[in-house]
């Protein structure tokens, strides 16, 4: 590439504003690994009066994204403007088609619109890296893209959201509510004012959609991703998960099965000796199954302005570098068609928790229904009815509800759910069955 790599932001938050502080405090390093100097051409924001800690007046601004892409003054595009649809995607598709490279952390917007940008980006001779998109600062994408290339994978899965792993993590050490939890890490800004595609398991889903593509050479599907999110998740659950040995954590898992693939992301007991139970607070960590390699664990910070400027930096150098890769490994039409495995056919062994009124035959009939579905039990545990446990109110008299939590064996989602569903209708439970699925990762 030419003496000077001339790059366009747009969006100056938190992430945009860690790559300018990155590239003013690192200049010297980063123009002798680039082996071109990386300036700042043109940046771009919704407000430019907003104080940012910082003086950009040295940066040409541009009020419209979409010029600032298509610019004659810029090689590269990096978005950080964020959003599956609007602004970001043109802006992105704009810069792409004008032959611009882009680097971006977007997510949402390649979990949706990948396929069509990295036929674009192709058709146009650019990049179009991501490292930033999937766990911030973690590079991921880089391992799966170049490094591992001569495996088969057979499973991508982590812990991918910092929010969700800040919450679980504090309700465990504190014994706290999810509420209570959640509003703590948003004024400790570690939330986002909007946290609800965390904390829904959306963002986990954008990532692991990203992650599925690169393993398997697959069309990217969010939609096909199960999706549950941790606002269930009581003290009481986790108080039961450490007594049997387990942590919850907020897991994406893709793994490819004899009937497809199978995407989710939803609460998971892991066995406390699991590397991936000793991941608290808001780090991240992405694990790949290879033939060849075995298991490749990956953690670091998913989050925040300086991991995710770190990314977009290598993204950036790796393009002023000359090393241009389809966006998803393989040329975009010949990603093969995705195929969904039925996640009622998902197999593995089950947390229950049942809030059960203490009364003759109750028991019974919990473990008749759970056999008529062939489900085997491999520990059951009651608590005096109003057991004095957090998120169970102590209700104390005879008849009152019992928490009961069952440990399964192995057993097919399509059993568990059709066993919930007749114990529920049954009227011996006084809440809708929590269930959390375990895996032995
Ligand atoms: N909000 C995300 C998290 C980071 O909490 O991990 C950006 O995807």
């Amino acid at each position: 590439m030419a003496d000077t790599v001339r790059l366009g932001i747009a969006g100056l938050g938190t992430v945009g504003m860690g790559l300018v502080r990155l590239l003013e405090q690192n200049r010297g390093d980063v123009t002798k690994r680039a082996g071109s100097a990386i300036e700042i051409a043109g940046v771009c924001a919704r407000d430019r009066d907003l104080d940012r800690g910082a003086n950009l007046d040295a940066y040409t601004w541009f009020d419209d994204p979409i010029k600032l892409a298509e610019s004659d003054e810029i090689d590269i595009f990096v978005e950080l403007i964020g959003g599956e649809e609007g602004m970001a995607r043109d802006a992105v598709e704009r810069a792409l088609r004008a032959g611009k490279h882009v680097v971006t952390a977007n997510k949402a917007m390649l979990a949706h619109h990948g396929l069509s940008l990295a036929a674009i980006a192709e058709k146009s001779g650019v990049a179009l890296n991501f490292e930033a998109a999937v766990a911030g600062g973690i590079p991921i994408v880089k391992v799966m893209r170049e490094s591992l290339l001569g495996n088969r994978v057979s499973r991508v899965y982590g812990i991918m959201n910092g929010t969700c792993n800040y919450i679980l993590t504090q309700m465990e050490e504190k014994g706290s509510y999810f509420g209570e939890v959640l509003d703590e890490a948003q004024a400790a800004g570690f939330a986002e004012a909007d946290p609800a595609y965390d904390i829904g398991g959306q963002d986990t889903a954008h990532k692991l959609a990203l992650l599925t593509s690169l393993a398997f050479g697959t069309e990217a599907s969010f939609d096909s991703v199960y999706i549950e999110g941790i606002e269930q998740i009581t003290p009481t659950d986790i108080e039961a998960a450490d007594n049997l040995g387990y942590r919850i954590k907020l897991l994406g898992v893709a793994v490819q099965t004899e009937s497809g693939i199978e995407q989710r992301v939803h609460p998971t007991m892991v066995p406390k000796k699991s590397p991936l139970a000793e991941i608290n607070g808001v780090s991240n960590c992405v694990a790949v199954d290879g033939d060849f390699i075995g298991t490749v664990m990956l953690v670091g910070s998913g989050a925040g302005a300086n991991p995710t400027a770190s990314s977009v930096v290598g993204d950036i150098i790796d393009i002023a570098r000359g090393t241009i890769l389809p966006p998803f490994i393989h040329a975009s039409k010949d990603l093969l068609p995705y195929k969904q495995a039925a996640m009622r056919s998902h197999e593995g062994g089950y947390y229950i928790r049942l809030s059960v009124y203490d009364r003759s035959g109750a028991f019974a009939a919990i473990a008749q229904r759970m056999a008529d579905q062939e489900i085997s039990l491999e520990s059951i545990v009651q608590r005096r009815p109003g057991a004095e446990l957090p998120g169970i109110s102590a209700r104390g008299q005879a008849g009152a509800p019992a928490p009961v939590v069952m440990i399964t064996h192995q057993t097919s989602e399509a059993s568990i759910r059709k066993a919930l569903e007749a114990i529920e209708a049954d009227g011996h439970v006084d809440e809708k069955p929590q269930m959390i699925r375990i895996e032995n990762l």
